[in-house]
């Protein structure tokens, strides 16, 4: 089968189309014939070993595993046991390892069955961003009448923006310039560039998002109504290229008294049905590209902030 790897840690340049053999399932494990790919920041962290923390558990010099890919959706081609809870023919979606190939291995507790009324292109767009989205809506302010999203036009804040826009939230949302078209399509009150953040009123939020920048949390606070929060989904922008901005805000957040919240969504497959479902009747956010041929062309076009939404990759 085909699978795109790389042998070294770096950007879309080190991805080559290599023969491999196929994987066989054990327990626990299907095998799937992968269908489409969803490409995303947390892709893009085990690809590139950044931050360095990354490489302690998939390799220090060189990553130990030269496939790359995780959310995807596909067809159950085998089952590593009888007691299995898929049957071959099964479509599922979810998390998977290296599934930026012909056929992948998925572990039973990272799947779900995709529902009838879901594409398998929209259901590959779901796992990982969408579920960090709903877990940050979860721990947002319980009264949520305004909020602000800083980095609202990727694969994470497009999905927070749709579910924000579905409770009737009014969001002022950061992007790049040349998406601000993009995030208003999906529901933001108003757009504005990273940089103006900072000139936003006070006391404006019930919730502010974070899915990108570096702003201080104390300049963040001001812009706070009374009792509001501010809830962290992505900190790449923040702490040292080592450590990245995770431990940071994770210490930040314990002496917040509840201020500071900082998301770690689990990839459940109950979960995965559950934003599916909330996001049913949204438009899609993807942005689609066909074939493994014009993967890594893709995935230059998505790590050079050229995309918009969840990047998804038709395989087969
Ligand atoms: N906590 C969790 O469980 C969890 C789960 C998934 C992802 N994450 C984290 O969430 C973050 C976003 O992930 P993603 O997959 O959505 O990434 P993505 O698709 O690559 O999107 C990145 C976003 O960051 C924005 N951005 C770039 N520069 C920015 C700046 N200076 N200030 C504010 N925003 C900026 C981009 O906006 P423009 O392109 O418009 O500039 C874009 O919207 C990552 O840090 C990731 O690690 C966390």
């Amino acid at each position: 089968m085909k699978a795109l790897q790389r042998h070294n840690y770096g950007n879309w340049s080190q991805l080559k189309l290599s023969e491999v053999e196929i994987p066989e399932p054990t327990k626990g494990d299907v095998l799937v014939r992968v269908e489409f790919v969803g490409v995303d920041s947390s892709m893009n962290h085990l690809m590139t070993g950044t931050p360095g923390l990354v490489r302690l558990g998939t390799g220090f010099r060189n990553p130990r595993n030269p496939g790359v890919g995780q959310s995807f959706s596909g067809i159950v081609q085998a089952v590593g046991s009888s007691e299995s809870k898929f049957q071959i023919g099964d479509r599922v979606f979810g998390i998977g390892i290296n599934v930026l190939a012909d056929f992948a291995l998925a572990k039973e507790s990272k799947i779900a069955l995709v529902p009838d009324w879901l594409d398998s292109e929209r259901a590959a767009s779901f796992p990982v961003s969408a579920l960090a989205a709903n877990a940050a809506l979860k721990m947002a302010s319980k009264t949520l009448e305004t909020a602000l999203v800083i980095g609202g036009s990727g694969s994470v804040g497009s999905f927070l923006l749709q579910l924000l826009a579905a409770r009737g939230v009014k969001a002022v949302v950061s992007a790049s310039s040349k998406k601000h078209g993009w995030v208003e399509s999906l529901g933001a009150s108003k757009s504005i560039t990273h940089s103006q953040v900072s000139e936003l009123a006070h006391s404006s939020f019930d919730s502010i998002f974070v899915v990108g920048g570096d702003e201080d949390f104390g300049e963040l606070a001001k812009l706070l109504k009374p009792g509001g929060n501010i809830v962290v989904i992505g900190s790449d922008h923040r702490g040292s290229k080592f450590a990245g901005g995770f431990l940071a805000t994770a210490f930040v957040s314990l002496f917040s008294r509840g201020k500071i919240k900082l998301v770690v969504s689990a990839e459940k497959p109950a979960l995965l049905l559950e934003v599916a479902t909330l996001l049913k009747d949204a438009t899609p956010i993807t942005t689609s590209s066909h074939g493994l041929d014009n993967a890594v062309e893709s995935i230059r076009r998505y790590q050079d902030g050229q995309t918009m939404g969840r990047l998804v990759i038709k395989v087969g």
